[in-house]
Protein backbone atom coordinates (compact mmCIF):
# COMPACT_ATOMS: atom_id res chain seq x y z
CA UNK A 1 0.00 0.00 0.00
CA UNK A 2 1.78 3.17 -0.95
CA UNK A 3 0.38 5.95 1.93
CA UNK A 4 0.52 9.93 0.66
CA UNK A 5 -0.16 13.23 2.50
CA UNK A 6 1.12 16.82 2.05
CA UNK A 7 1.13 19.79 4.63
CA UNK A 8 1.57 23.26 3.44
CA UNK A 9 4.38 25.54 4.61
CA UNK A 10 1.82 28.41 5.00
CA UNK A 11 2.96 29.32 8.51
CA UNK A 12 4.46 27.16 12.14
CA UNK A 13 2.65 24.07 12.21
CA UNK A 14 0.57 23.32 15.33
CA UNK A 15 -1.10 20.49 17.67
CA UNK A 16 -3.38 20.67 14.85
CA UNK A 17 -1.70 19.47 12.68
CA UNK A 18 0.75 16.97 14.68
CA UNK A 19 -2.38 15.39 15.81
CA UNK A 20 -4.50 15.35 13.23
CA UNK A 21 -1.70 15.02 10.37
CA UNK A 22 1.70 14.78 11.24
CA UNK A 23 2.05 12.06 13.83
CA UNK A 24 -0.20 9.47 11.78
CA UNK A 25 2.19 10.12 8.68
CA UNK A 26 5.15 8.97 10.90
CA UNK A 27 3.75 6.14 12.78
CA UNK A 28 2.84 4.90 8.93
CA UNK A 29 6.22 4.97 7.94
CA UNK A 30 7.45 2.14 9.91
CA UNK A 31 4.30 -0.06 7.57
CA UNK A 32 3.98 1.11 4.20
CA UNK A 33 5.58 2.95 0.95
CA UNK A 34 5.06 6.28 2.20
CA UNK A 35 5.62 9.57 0.40
CA UNK A 36 4.73 13.52 2.60
CA UNK A 37 5.15 16.35 0.67
CA UNK A 38 5.45 20.68 1.53
CA UNK A 39 2.65 21.46 -0.99
CA UNK A 40 4.58 24.68 -1.49
CA UNK A 41 2.11 25.24 -4.29
CA UNK A 42 -0.65 25.76 -2.94
CA UNK A 43 0.76 27.95 -0.16
CA UNK A 44 1.07 30.36 -3.35
CA UNK A 45 -2.62 31.18 -2.51
CA UNK A 46 -1.78 32.61 0.64
CA UNK A 47 1.84 33.57 1.01
CA UNK A 48 2.98 35.80 -1.24
CA UNK A 49 6.64 36.94 0.42
CA UNK A 50 9.51 34.97 -1.55
CA UNK A 51 11.51 35.01 1.47
CA UNK A 52 9.36 34.00 3.58
CA UNK A 53 8.01 31.14 1.55
CA UNK A 54 11.78 29.64 1.21
CA UNK A 55 11.69 29.76 5.01
CA UNK A 56 8.43 28.47 5.70
CA UNK A 57 9.40 25.29 3.54
CA UNK A 58 12.44 24.97 4.97
CA UNK A 59 10.46 25.08 8.61
CA UNK A 60 8.21 22.08 7.30
CA UNK A 61 11.22 20.06 6.56
CA UNK A 62 12.54 20.96 10.02
CA UNK A 63 9.42 20.09 11.88
CA UNK A 64 8.78 16.51 10.41
CA UNK A 65 12.39 15.61 10.98
CA UNK A 66 12.44 16.87 14.30
CA UNK A 67 9.58 14.84 15.39
CA UNK A 68 10.58 11.93 14.00
CA UNK A 69 10.61 11.37 10.00
CA UNK A 70 13.02 8.94 9.35
CA UNK A 71 14.32 9.96 5.69
CA UNK A 72 15.87 6.40 4.73
CA UNK A 73 12.15 5.06 5.41
CA UNK A 74 9.37 8.25 4.27
CA UNK A 75 10.20 9.92 1.33
CA UNK A 76 10.19 14.02 2.29
CA UNK A 77 10.13 16.45 -0.82
CA UNK A 78 8.63 19.61 -1.63
CA UNK A 79 5.97 19.54 -4.01
CA UNK A 80 7.40 21.95 -6.65
CA UNK A 81 10.12 19.65 -7.79
CA UNK A 82 7.70 17.46 -9.05
CA UNK A 83 6.39 19.25 -12.52
CA UNK A 84 4.49 15.79 -13.70
CA UNK A 85 1.80 17.32 -10.84
CA UNK A 86 0.98 20.83 -12.32
CA UNK A 87 0.94 18.73 -15.60
CA UNK A 88 -1.68 16.55 -14.26
CA UNK A 89 -3.62 18.91 -13.08
CA UNK A 90 -4.56 20.89 -16.26
CA UNK A 91 -5.69 17.48 -17.67
CA UNK A 92 -7.81 17.23 -14.78
CA UNK A 93 -9.10 20.29 -14.96
CA UNK A 94 -10.40 19.66 -18.60
CA UNK A 95 -12.18 16.52 -16.63
CA UNK A 96 -13.73 18.68 -14.00
CA UNK A 97 -16.33 20.15 -13.59
CA UNK A 98 -16.78 23.85 -12.60
CA UNK A 99 -19.84 22.83 -10.07
CA UNK A 100 -18.18 20.68 -8.20
CA UNK A 101 -15.23 22.95 -7.42
CA UNK A 102 -17.93 25.52 -6.34
CA UNK A 103 -18.95 23.30 -3.78
CA UNK A 104 -15.63 22.83 -1.64
CA UNK A 105 -16.28 23.58 1.66
CA UNK A 106 -13.03 25.10 2.39
CA UNK A 107 -13.05 27.34 -0.96
CA UNK A 108 -16.65 28.31 0.73
CA UNK A 109 -14.99 29.21 4.06
CA UNK A 110 -12.68 31.22 2.77
CA UNK A 111 -14.16 33.56 0.39
CA UNK A 112 -16.16 33.91 3.70
CA UNK A 113 -13.49 35.07 5.45
CA UNK A 114 -13.18 38.15 2.94
CA UNK A 115 -10.68 36.40 1.43
CA UNK A 116 -10.28 37.74 -2.60
CA UNK A 117 -10.43 34.27 -4.82
CA UNK A 118 -8.05 34.11 -7.15
CA UNK A 119 -8.60 31.05 -10.01
CA UNK A 120 -5.38 29.27 -8.02
CA UNK A 121 -7.46 29.07 -4.88
CA UNK A 122 -10.67 28.14 -6.93
CA UNK A 123 -8.51 25.31 -8.47
CA UNK A 124 -6.77 24.54 -5.11
CA UNK A 125 -8.48 20.57 -4.97
CA UNK A 126 -7.73 20.08 -8.61
CA UNK A 127 -3.98 20.55 -7.67
CA UNK A 128 -4.78 18.35 -4.60
CA UNK A 129 -6.37 15.89 -6.77
CA UNK A 130 -3.11 15.63 -9.07
CA UNK A 131 -0.70 15.48 -6.13
CA UNK A 132 -2.53 12.20 -4.98
CA UNK A 133 -3.47 10.88 -8.06
CA UNK A 134 0.14 11.13 -10.01
CA UNK A 135 1.53 8.69 -7.34
CA UNK A 136 -1.57 6.00 -7.71
CA UNK A 137 -1.58 6.89 -3.73
CA UNK A 138 -3.67 4.12 -2.19
CA UNK A 139 -4.35 5.93 1.45
CA UNK A 140 -4.39 10.06 2.04
CA UNK A 141 -3.79 9.89 5.88
CA UNK A 142 -5.37 13.64 6.75
CA UNK A 143 -7.87 15.54 9.10
CA UNK A 144 -10.91 15.79 8.90
CA UNK A 145 -11.23 18.83 6.85
CA UNK A 146 -9.18 17.33 4.15
CA UNK A 147 -11.92 14.66 3.17
CA UNK A 148 -14.29 16.61 1.40
CA UNK A 149 -11.01 17.54 -1.01
CA UNK A 150 -9.79 13.36 -1.20
CA UNK A 151 -13.92 12.56 -1.94
CA UNK A 152 -13.41 15.36 -4.91
CA UNK A 153 -10.05 13.45 -6.10
CA UNK A 154 -12.20 10.31 -6.02
CA UNK A 155 -14.25 11.89 -8.72
CA UNK A 156 -11.70 13.49 -10.80
CA UNK A 157 -10.00 10.00 -10.86
CA UNK A 158 -13.78 8.53 -11.79
CA UNK A 159 -13.88 10.88 -14.58
CA UNK A 160 -10.85 10.71 -15.86
CA UNK A 161 -11.10 6.34 -15.61
CA UNK A 162 -14.84 6.71 -17.65
CA UNK A 163 -13.19 8.97 -20.37
CA UNK A 164 -10.04 7.68 -20.80
CA UNK A 165 -10.26 4.16 -19.32
CA UNK A 166 -8.55 2.32 -15.93
CA UNK A 167 -5.31 4.73 -15.51
CA UNK A 168 -6.08 6.87 -12.29
CA UNK A 169 -5.87 4.72 -8.73
CA UNK A 170 -8.90 5.76 -6.73
CA UNK A 171 -7.82 7.09 -3.00
CA UNK A 172 -9.20 6.73 0.72
CA UNK A 173 -8.63 9.07 3.32
CA UNK A 174 -7.26 7.71 6.66
CA UNK A 175 -8.92 9.86 9.82
CA UNK A 176 -6.56 9.48 12.48
CA UNK A 177 -7.71 9.24 16.16
CA UNK A 178 -7.94 13.07 16.42
CA UNK A 179 -9.78 14.07 13.33
CA UNK A 180 -10.68 18.00 14.95
CA UNK A 181 -7.72 19.67 17.40
CA UNK A 182 -9.67 22.45 18.70
CA UNK A 183 -7.86 25.81 19.11
CA UNK A 184 -7.66 27.70 21.95
CA UNK A 185 -10.64 29.43 21.59
CA UNK A 186 -12.49 26.48 20.55
CA UNK A 187 -12.86 26.74 16.91
CA UNK A 188 -10.82 24.09 14.62
CA UNK A 189 -6.93 24.95 15.24
CA UNK A 190 -5.73 26.26 12.46
CA UNK A 191 -3.23 28.69 10.67
CA UNK A 192 -5.87 31.15 9.37
CA UNK A 193 -8.00 31.18 12.52
CA UNK A 194 -4.97 32.65 15.15
CA UNK A 195 -5.47 30.16 17.19
CA UNK A 196 -2.96 27.83 17.54
CA UNK A 197 -0.43 25.93 19.93
CA UNK A 198 2.66 26.18 17.84
CA UNK A 199 4.89 22.78 18.04
CA UNK A 200 7.98 24.14 18.26
CA UNK A 201 6.47 27.81 20.38
CA UNK A 202 8.91 29.02 22.56
CA UNK A 203 8.10 27.81 26.30
CA UNK A 204 7.39 31.05 28.03
CA UNK A 205 4.97 32.07 24.92
CA UNK A 206 3.62 28.41 24.70
CA UNK A 207 2.60 28.60 28.36
CA UNK A 208 0.87 31.86 28.07
CA UNK A 209 -1.28 30.62 24.82
CA UNK A 210 -2.12 27.58 26.70
CA UNK A 211 -3.39 29.61 30.06
CA UNK A 212 -5.29 31.41 27.45
CA UNK A 213 -7.47 28.37 26.55
CA UNK A 214 -11.32 29.44 26.71
CA UNK A 215 -13.33 27.82 29.13
CA UNK A 216 -16.17 28.64 30.11
CA UNK A 217 -16.97 30.51 33.85
CA UNK A 218 -18.12 27.27 36.01
CA UNK A 219 -16.68 28.09 38.77
CA UNK A 220 -13.84 26.62 40.85
CA UNK A 221 -16.06 24.64 43.22
CA UNK A 222 -18.90 23.38 40.85
CA UNK A 223 -18.89 20.33 39.12
CA UNK A 224 -17.45 20.53 35.31
CA UNK A 225 -18.07 18.71 32.06
CA UNK A 226 -14.62 17.21 30.73
CA UNK A 227 -16.52 16.34 27.44
CA UNK A 228 -17.43 19.78 26.69
CA UNK A 229 -14.17 21.76 27.46
CA UNK A 230 -11.43 22.15 25.58
CA UNK A 231 -8.60 21.94 28.01
CA UNK A 232 -9.77 18.45 28.19
CA UNK A 233 -9.59 18.01 24.97
CA UNK A 234 -6.18 18.60 25.10
CA UNK A 235 -5.36 16.54 28.06
CA UNK A 236 -6.62 13.54 26.18
CA UNK A 237 -4.26 13.87 23.31
CA UNK A 238 -1.41 14.80 25.60
CA UNK A 239 -1.50 12.51 28.92
CA UNK A 240 -1.00 8.94 29.15
CA UNK A 241 -4.24 6.76 28.89
CA UNK A 242 -4.24 6.09 32.44
CA UNK A 243 -4.44 9.15 33.61
CA UNK A 244 -7.43 10.47 32.23
CA UNK A 245 -10.29 8.84 33.90
CA UNK A 246 -8.75 10.61 37.33
CA UNK A 247 -8.93 13.82 34.96
CA UNK A 248 -12.45 13.15 33.99
CA UNK A 249 -13.26 12.21 37.78
CA UNK A 250 -11.59 15.58 39.07
CA UNK A 251 -13.97 17.85 36.94
CA UNK A 252 -16.91 16.17 37.73
CA UNK A 253 -16.15 16.30 41.46
CA UNK A 254 -16.08 19.89 41.59
CA UNK A 255 -12.94 21.86 43.59
CA UNK A 256 -11.09 21.86 40.29
CA UNK A 257 -9.94 24.72 38.57
CA UNK A 258 -9.63 25.23 34.83
CA UNK A 259 -5.67 26.40 35.19
CA UNK A 260 -4.55 22.93 37.23
CA UNK A 261 -5.68 20.82 33.84
CA UNK A 262 -4.06 23.89 31.70
CA UNK A 263 -0.89 23.76 33.68
CA UNK A 264 -0.55 19.31 32.79
CA UNK A 265 -1.28 20.72 29.53
CA UNK A 266 1.62 22.68 29.30
CA UNK A 267 4.06 20.23 31.30
CA UNK A 268 3.19 17.60 28.81
CA UNK A 269 3.51 19.48 25.75
CA UNK A 270 6.98 20.61 27.14
CA UNK A 271 7.58 16.65 27.74
CA UNK A 272 6.76 15.83 23.72
CA UNK A 273 7.70 18.49 22.03
CA UNK A 274 10.05 20.33 24.13
CA UNK A 275 12.41 17.88 24.76
CA UNK A 276 12.66 17.86 20.41
CA UNK A 277 13.51 21.37 20.20
CA UNK A 278 17.44 20.43 20.12
CA UNK A 279 16.82 17.70 17.82
CA UNK A 280 15.20 20.49 15.44
CA UNK A 281 18.03 22.83 16.15
CA UNK A 282 20.59 20.27 15.27
CA UNK A 283 18.64 19.68 11.75
CA UNK A 284 18.60 23.53 11.44
CA UNK A 285 22.26 23.97 11.96
CA UNK A 286 22.38 21.31 8.76
CA UNK A 287 20.91 23.27 5.81
CA UNK A 288 23.34 20.81 3.55
CA UNK A 289 22.17 17.71 5.07
CA UNK A 290 18.01 18.85 4.97
CA UNK A 291 18.49 20.00 1.53
CA UNK A 292 20.14 16.14 0.30
CA UNK A 293 17.06 14.75 2.01
CA UNK A 294 14.77 16.54 0.12
CA UNK A 295 16.10 16.28 -3.23
CA UNK A 296 16.49 12.40 -2.69
CA UNK A 297 12.73 12.40 -1.69
CA UNK A 298 12.14 14.34 -5.23
CA UNK A 299 13.95 11.80 -7.01
CA UNK A 300 12.40 8.93 -5.35
CA UNK A 301 8.77 10.40 -6.04
CA UNK A 302 9.67 11.89 -9.73
CA UNK A 303 10.71 8.19 -10.71
CA UNK A 304 7.04 6.94 -9.47
CA UNK A 305 5.30 9.90 -11.21
CA UNK A 306 6.88 10.31 -14.15
CA UNK A 307 5.56 6.76 -15.30
CA UNK A 308 2.27 7.51 -14.23
CA UNK A 309 2.00 10.62 -16.69
CA UNK A 310 3.33 8.94 -19.29
CA UNK A 311 0.06 6.41 -18.83
CA UNK A 312 -2.25 9.95 -18.96
CA UNK A 313 -0.65 11.50 -21.65
CA UNK A 314 -0.87 8.25 -23.90
CA UNK A 315 -4.54 7.54 -22.35
CA UNK A 316 -5.76 11.16 -23.65
CA UNK A 317 -3.09 11.40 -26.96
CA UNK A 318 -1.18 13.76 -26.15
CA UNK A 319 1.88 13.43 -28.35
CA UNK A 320 4.87 15.02 -26.79
CA UNK A 321 7.31 14.04 -29.28
CA UNK A 322 10.67 13.97 -26.71
CA UNK A 323 10.45 17.06 -24.89
CA UNK A 324 12.06 19.96 -26.61
CA UNK A 325 15.67 20.10 -24.98
CA UNK A 326 16.71 23.43 -23.15
P1 LIG B 1 -4.20 24.81 8.72
O1 LIG B 1 -5.71 24.71 8.82
O2 LIG B 1 -3.61 25.19 10.02
O3 LIG B 1 -3.76 25.73 7.59
P2 LIG B 1 -3.41 22.68 6.97
O4 LIG B 1 -4.62 22.95 6.14
O5 LIG B 1 -2.08 23.03 6.39
O6 LIG B 1 -3.63 23.39 8.39
O7 LIG B 1 -3.42 21.17 7.41
C1 LIG B 1 -2.36 20.23 7.32
C2 LIG B 1 -2.86 18.90 7.85
O8 LIG B 1 -3.20 19.03 9.23
C3 LIG B 1 -4.14 18.40 7.16
O9 LIG B 1 -4.09 16.99 7.04
C4 LIG B 1 -5.23 18.84 8.07
O10 LIG B 1 -6.38 18.03 7.96
C5 LIG B 1 -4.56 18.66 9.44
N1 LIG B 1 -5.15 19.60 10.41
C6 LIG B 1 -5.04 20.95 10.41
N2 LIG B 1 -5.69 21.48 11.46
C7 LIG B 1 -6.24 20.46 12.15
C8 LIG B 1 -7.02 20.36 13.34
N3 LIG B 1 -7.36 21.42 14.05
N4 LIG B 1 -7.42 19.13 13.74
C9 LIG B 1 -7.07 18.02 13.04
N5 LIG B 1 -6.31 18.04 11.92
C10 LIG B 1 -5.90 19.24 11.47
N1 LIG C 1 -4.74 20.77 1.26
C1 LIG C 1 -3.96 20.13 2.28
C2 LIG C 1 -4.05 20.96 3.56
O1 LIG C 1 -4.23 22.14 3.54
C3 LIG C 1 -2.51 20.01 1.89
C4 LIG C 1 -2.36 19.13 0.72
C5 LIG C 1 -2.05 19.52 -0.54
C6 LIG C 1 -2.54 17.72 0.70
N2 LIG C 1 -2.00 18.44 -1.37
C7 LIG C 1 -2.31 17.32 -0.65
C8 LIG C 1 -2.88 16.77 1.66
C9 LIG C 1 -2.41 15.98 -1.04
C10 LIG C 1 -3.00 15.43 1.25
C11 LIG C 1 -2.75 15.05 -0.07
O2 LIG C 1 -3.93 20.39 4.58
Amino acid sequence: MRVLSGIQPSGALHLGNYFGAMRQHIELQHQYEALYFIANYHTLTSVQDPEQLVQLTRDVALDYLAMGLDPEKACLFRQSDIPEVTELTWILATVTGKGLLERAHSYKDKTARGISPSMGLFCYPILMAADILIYRSNAVPVGKDQVQHIEMTQDMAGHFNTIYGDVLVRPEPLLGEAPVVPGIDGQKMSKSYGNTIELFGAPKATRKRIMAIVTDSTPVEDPKDPETCNVFALLKLLAPAEELPEWAQRYRAGGMGYGDAKKRVYELYEEQFGTRREARAAWAARPDDVEDILRAGARKARAIAEPVMEDVRAACGIVTGGRAPV
